[in-house]
C-alpha cells in the first residue's frame, strides 16, 4: 500500500459529486488512491470537478445520474462494474433543501401549515427514495467484490426537529433508520452501511440558512464556532470508507461543530 493512502484499489460512486459536501468528498477519496465515479445532474460542473481531479493526477470520471431513476442506477452500476471490474463504496451524497413551487418555478412555502404534498413529494424523492435505489443498485456487484461500505448522507437534521423545513427533517429521519436496516439486511455480505449527520456547512444548499437572522441563530448555537467546511464531512466519508472502520455498520457520524451536544 502507498504510503498515508487509505483507499488503494478501492472504487467509490459518489452521488451529488458535483458540489458542495460531494465534491469534497471525491476529491479527498482520489487523493487517497481510490478510483471516483461522480453523479450528478449538473453535467458541466460534475466534469469540471472530475478533469480537476485527473489533473492533480487521480482517477476520476463523471456520469449524469438522477439519483430519483431506478433505470438509471441499474445502467450505472452495470457501466462501473464494467469498466473497473467491482464496486467497493458508494456515497448518498445527492440531496436538496427545498422544493420548486410548480406554478411559480421558485422555492417552494415550506413551514407547516403551507407546506405542500408536492413539495414533500420532492424532497422525499430526492433525499429518501435516492438512498434507497442506490443502496438497492449496489448490493449485487458489492458481494460480487466481497463486500463494501455504503455511506448515506442524513443529517442533524434527521435526529432532531426543525421551525422550519418538516420535509426535509423527514427526508433526512428516514435515511438515518433506513440506514440501520440497510445495514442489518447488508451485513451477511460484508457490506456496511453508516449515516453521517452533517451540521450548518457552507455549500450551495445551506447558504441561504446562513445569513441574516438564521444564520446568526445558528451560529451562536454552535459550540466550535464557525460553520463546517465541505471537508469537514468529507473526512467523516473517508473514514467509513476505509478498511478502518471494517467493523462499524449501522452507526451515526455526527459531524456537526457541537451543535447536537447542547
Ligand atoms: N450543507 C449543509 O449544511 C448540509 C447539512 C446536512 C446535510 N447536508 C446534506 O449533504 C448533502 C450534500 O449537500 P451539499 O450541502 O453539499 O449541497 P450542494 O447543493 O452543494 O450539493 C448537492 C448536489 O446534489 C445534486 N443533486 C440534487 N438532486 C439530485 C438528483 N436527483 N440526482 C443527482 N444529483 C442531484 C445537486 O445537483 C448538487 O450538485 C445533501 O444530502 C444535504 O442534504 C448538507
Amino acid at each position: 500500500m502507498e504510503p498515508g493512502k487509505r483507499l488503494p484499489g478501492k472504487v467509490a460512486i459518489i452521488t451529488g459529486g458535483a458540489s458542495g459536501i460531494g465534491e469534497a468528498t471525491a476529491k479527498i477519496f482520489a487523493s487517497h488512491g481510490a478510483s471516483v465515479v461522480l453523479c450528478d445532474l449538473q453535467d458541466e460542473l460534475g466534469k469540471r470537478v472530475a478533469g480537476e481531479i485527473v489533473a492533480a493526477g487521480g482517477s476520476a470520471e463523471y456520469r449524469h445520474l438522477d439519483t430519483r431513476n431506478e433505470a438509471e442506477w441499474t445502467a450505472l452500476v452495470e457501466a462501473v462494474e464494467k469498466t473497473h471490474g467491482r464496486i467497493d463504496v458508494l456515497c448518498n451524497i445527492a440531496g436538496i433543501g427545498s422544493a420548486v413551487d410548480p406554478s411559480s418555478g421558485k422555492r417552494a412555502r415550506m413551514e407547516l401549515p403551507g407546506l405542500s404534498l408536492d413539495s414533500w413529494n420532492q424532497i422525499m424523492a430526492v433525499n429518501a427514495a435516492g438512498v434507497f435505489l442506490g443502496t438497492k443498485a449496489v448490493h449485487a456487484a458489492m458481494k460480487r467484490a466481497g463486500g463494501g461500505s455504503i455511506i448515506n448522507i442524513s443529517s442533524i437534521c434527521g435526529i432532531v426537529g426543525s421551525f422550519g423545513n418538516a420535509a426535509y427533517n423527514a427526508s433526512k429521519g428516514a435515511v438515518r433508520i433506513f440506514t440501520k436496516s440497510a445495514a442489518l439486511q447488508y451485513a451477511k455480505d460484508q457490506i456496511r452501511v453508516n449515516s453521517v449527520h452533517p451540521g450548518f456547512v457552507e455549500t450551495p444548499l445551506a447558504a441561504p440558512g446562513l445569513v441574516g437572522d438564521p444564520g446568526k441563530t445558528r451560529m451562536d448555537a454552535t459550540p466550535l464556532g464557525r460553520y463546517g467546511k465541505p471537508s469537514d464531512i468529507a473526512f467523516g466519508c473517508l473514514y467509513l470508507a476505509s478498511d478502518e472502520t471494517a467493523w462499524m455498520t449501522g452507526s451515526e457520524l455526527v459531524i456537526d461543530g457541537g451543535m447536537t451536544a447542547n
